[in-house]
């Protein structure tokens, strides 16, 4: 017999919905908690087109791989708004006519500029700590990303403009603007409980205003002046990208850098600064990254194996990625009708998934509160594999786990453009910190994930330094 939306079990009424509404800082914690009450399809008490939460890696990958084009972003209005330009809130074609040029100029960034630009400014991070101190390894990740991310943007001599010149407190309002839930309401019902935020809605449409108005200005003072080849940067790639493919507006260039820099500074400080946390907890774990990091000075673009030799530091990452995942919802309506898991779903329905919750299930991860990278260092890859080259949404785990199981980048059309860098920020930040560092947690310091649209600590994350 065919089963249908009214057949998925789920809390449902207006009990359900003000509950959820009260709960919308701990929303992922809400939704795992739904997912362990009702199984792997869950309806999702919140107004507007149906609601589902998808929680097994078979419909996961259906949703964003198989079928990806049976489905469309959901509730992106507000991004649209902001970077109306920017290919994460374009779709269809128009997504991947501008992904590819993206796509290229992070291949090029990746191998021409990544591995010394990252060693620099994960070298600057550390030459001023001092023994003893304690400091916030969320600003910390915060500052080293971000140095990072805006020299990627721009010619090489002018490589520090741009982070010297945006307001850093304004790109982390974009990443706070609001969340998941208040995301998922209709249009109608949005406006109405939006009220009381009206005041910081304008705030935030000013700061992605006053943004675009830096980013232009740091464009034009760049474009003014001649640059030697070669060209290594997404400002310079992306421009002779859109020559090639035709003439794309301006605002394209404009809306693209900025995506960069949102999507990829923020995205990274949280996992980092909760992967160094977690190391912190383990004294033996730390043992095992200096270890690995003892021949860090040899990392440059002509040698990157260090990179690609370093087990347990990535063993670590893909850990804090599995327990952190920065990007820890997405939300996903059908553009036809479609059937998932033997039943039916009407054209419009919304489809919830939650790398937060799939990560957390036990079926795929035993333990799966427990930080445990050791989980990882049976699952390598095998020898040589480059880091970043991992197919879209695969995960090098064990076979019985399915490959959506782990899936911190997404997966399919859509999959992150930044995950290389990620890679490589990621490796040489916890190689440069815990060669010459240990780490000792501030006991009475006790960080819990905030769920925005992002994921991040919900307070700073303090550790002593102790140097080796
Ligand atoms: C830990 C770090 C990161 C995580 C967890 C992460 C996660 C994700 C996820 C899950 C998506 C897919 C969103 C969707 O399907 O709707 C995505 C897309 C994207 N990411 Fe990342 N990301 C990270 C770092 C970066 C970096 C460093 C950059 C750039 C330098 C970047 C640039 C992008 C862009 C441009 C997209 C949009 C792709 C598209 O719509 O085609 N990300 N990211």
């Amino acid at each position: 017999m065919s089963r249908c939306l009214k057949d998925v079990p789920g809390s449902t009424g207006w009990g359900a919905r003000l509950s959820l509404y009260r709960r919308r800082f701990q929303f992922g914690e809400v939704l795992r908690e739904l997912s362990q009450q009702h199984g792997d399809l869950v309806r999702i008490p919140v107004p507007g087109p149906p609601k589902v939460l998808l929680t097994h890696p078979d419909d996961i990958q259906e949703v964003l791989a198989t079928r990806a084009q049976h489905y469309q972003l959901f509730a992106q209005d507000l991004i649209r708004q902001m970077l109306p330009w920017g290919v994460i809130a374009m779709e269809g074609q128009i997504h991947d006519e501008n992904r590819s040029p993206m796509l290229l100029s992070m291949r090029k960034i990746l191998s021409r500029r990544i591995p010394d630009l990252s060693q620099q400014k994960c070298q600057e991070a550390v030459s001023t700590w001092r023994d003893g101190e304690v400091i916030d390894l969320y600003r910390v990740a915060r500052e080293v990303t971000l140095s990072i991310s805006a020299s990627l943007l721009i010619p090489r001599p002018a490589q520090d403009l741009l982070a010297s010149r945006i307001d850093h407190d304004g790109l982390l309002k974009l990443t706070e603007m609001s969340n998941a839930y208040l995301l998922s309401l209709p249009p109608s019902l949005r406006r109405l409980l939006l009220l009381p935020h009206i005041p910081h809605l304008f705030d935030l449409l000013r700061t992605s205003r006053h943004l675009r108005a830096q980013v232009r200005g740091v464009i034009a003072e760049i474009r003014s002046r001649e640059w030697p080849p070669p060209a290594e940067d997404a400002l310079s790639l992306l421009t002779e990208g859109t020559e090639v493919g035709g003439r794309l507006p301006e605002e394209y260039l404009l809306d693209n850098l900025l995506t960069l820099l949102v999507a990829g500074f923020e995205t990274s400080a949280n996992v980092l600064s909760w992967a160094m946390w977690e190391a912190a907890g383990r004294a033996e774990v730390q043992e095992h990254i200096a270890a690995e990091a003892a021949h860090l000075s040899d990392v440059s673009t002509e040698n990157t194996e260090w990179v690609n030799q370093a087990p347990w530091t990535d063993a670590v990452v893909r850990e804090a990625l599995r327990l952190y995942p920065s990007v820890w919802f997405l939300a996903r309506q059908s553009i036809f009708e479609c059937r998932l898991h033997d039943h039916f779903f009407d054209k419009g329905t919304v489809f919830y998934v939650s790398p937060w919750v799939t990560h957390r299930d036990s079926r795929w991860f035993p333990e799966p509160d427990r930080f445990l990278p050791e989980r990882w260092m049976q699952a390598r890859p095998s020898p040589g594999t480059p880091a970043g080259t991992n197919s879209p949404g695969a995960d090098d785990g064990p076979a019985h786990r399915p490959p959506f199981a782990y899936f911190p980048f997404g997966g399919g059309k859509r999959f992150c453009l930044g995950k290389a860098i990620f890679d490589y920020e990621a490796s040489l930040l916890l190689g440069t910190v815990f060669r010459d560092w240990r780490l000792e947690r501030v006991e009475e310091c006790q960080p819990r994930p905030k769920f925005l649209v992002t994921m991040r600590p919900d307070r700073p994350v303090l550790v002593r330094l102790r140097r080796r």
